[in-house]
């Protein structure tokens, strides 16, 4: 008791980069002393585009295991499988049904990726937020820390539940809590290595794009010797005109462990040529220990298991009753 809650997920979709670790779950470990945390993989989430079915369990536990190795603990936080979690489907037919089409046509996400699918647009891209939002309000967090992207969503998700907290709840008793947006301060965006205006991406069709949290040192030495620069001399940070140089200060800061003031200090007359090593040995340096760790969770299954197993149990003892109590609001009723 006492501990207040946040929920948030990521989809197992491609491999994690720098972005979803520094933008993300490394705030996840930030916050977990203070908070009671639900972390999951959101694997219903990712079959919203084209997916093989051959990979995505196996990406699912890789995720898993690197929520781990970057420093998730157990004691504080919940790590489980949305698929595992039959309410999540649940609710977001009941949610669906509440759901206005126009707010969901609306949403920038599905716009852009409804472009990028062309013809080929499923019900499920459409939707995606509504299963977002069933995601959240099932486990009632205070807090969702998510990125700036996913503003819009956690908005819906509020919308959602004030809809059907005004039509089926009653004044002063709430059927269910609206959660807050945790949107984090700037300087965990990370950019595209190829293009310093563009955040870092799963989808960017190049992997020299970003650097993902399981690249060995000779692939994250390569990456990093290609990645945009630009030809002035001496090295600064938000200079407007320069966003792969502020993208890579700050990477090289937050991973070295330095503040901006002693790394504008220290690359103040640096060339890219005198950078670009600095940068790769503290990157490397960052994240080979996430891989060591990593690799030793993969390596024992049966644990990894365990892990989801309790995960789920400790998941669905928040989320079935909320799926109960918002069925009985909208009139359902099952003997027992
Ligand atoms: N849509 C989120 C993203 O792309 C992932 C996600 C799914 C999520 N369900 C969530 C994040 C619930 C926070 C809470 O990043």
């Amino acid at each position: 008791m006492g501990k207040p809650r946040v929920l948030s997920g990521i989809q197992p979709t491609g491999e994690l980069h720098l972005g979803n670790y520094l933008g993300a779950i490394r705030n996840w470990v930030e916050i977990q002393q203070a908070y009671d945390s639900f972390l999951f993989m959101a694997d219903l989430h990712a079959i919203t585009v084209p997916h093989d079915p051959k990979t995505l369990a196996a990406n699912t536990y890789k995720v898993a295991a690197l929520y781990l190795a970057c420093g998730i603990d157990l004691n504080c936080a919940t790590i489980f499988v949305q698929s595992h979690v039959s309410a999540h489907s649940e609710l977001t037919w009941l949610f669906m049904c509440l759901t206005p089409l126009n707010w969901l046509e609306a949403m920038v996400q599905f716009k852009e990726k409804a472009i990028r699918q062309g013809e080929n647009v499923g019900a499920g891209l459409l939707n995606y937020p509504v299963l977002q939002a069933a995601d959240i309000l099932l486990y009632e967090p205070d807090k969702v820390p998510v990125g700036e992207d996913q503003k819009q969503h956690l908005e819906l998700t509020r919308d959602i539940a004030d809809r059907l907290n005004f039509q089926f709840g009653s004044e002063g008793n709430p059927v269910l809590k609206v959660p807050e947006p945790m949107i984090r301060k700037e300087g965990a965006r990370v950019m595209s290595l190829t293009d310093g205006t563009k955040k870092m991406s799963k989808s960017d069709p190049s992997d020299l794009s970003r650097i993902n949290l399981l690249d060995p040192p000779d692939v994250i030495a390569k990456k990093i010797k290609r990645c945009k620069t630009d030809p002035m001399r001496g090295l600064e940070f938000d200079n407007p005109e320069r966003p792969e140089c502020n993208n890579l200060l700050t990477l090289y800061s937050i991973l070295a462990n330095k503040t901006k003031d002693a790394v504008a200090e220290e690359c103040r007359e640096m060339g890219w040529g005198q950078f670009k090593p600095l940068f790769t040995e503290a990157t490397i340096a960052a994240l080979g220990p996430i891989q060591d760790r990593y690799h030793e969770i993969m390596a024992n299954k049966d644990y990894l298991e365990s892990v989801l197993r309790q995960g789920r149990e400790q998941a669905e003892a928040i989320a079935n009753p909320t799926l109960h109590k918002v069925k009985a609001a909208l009139g359902y009723s099952m003997p027992l």
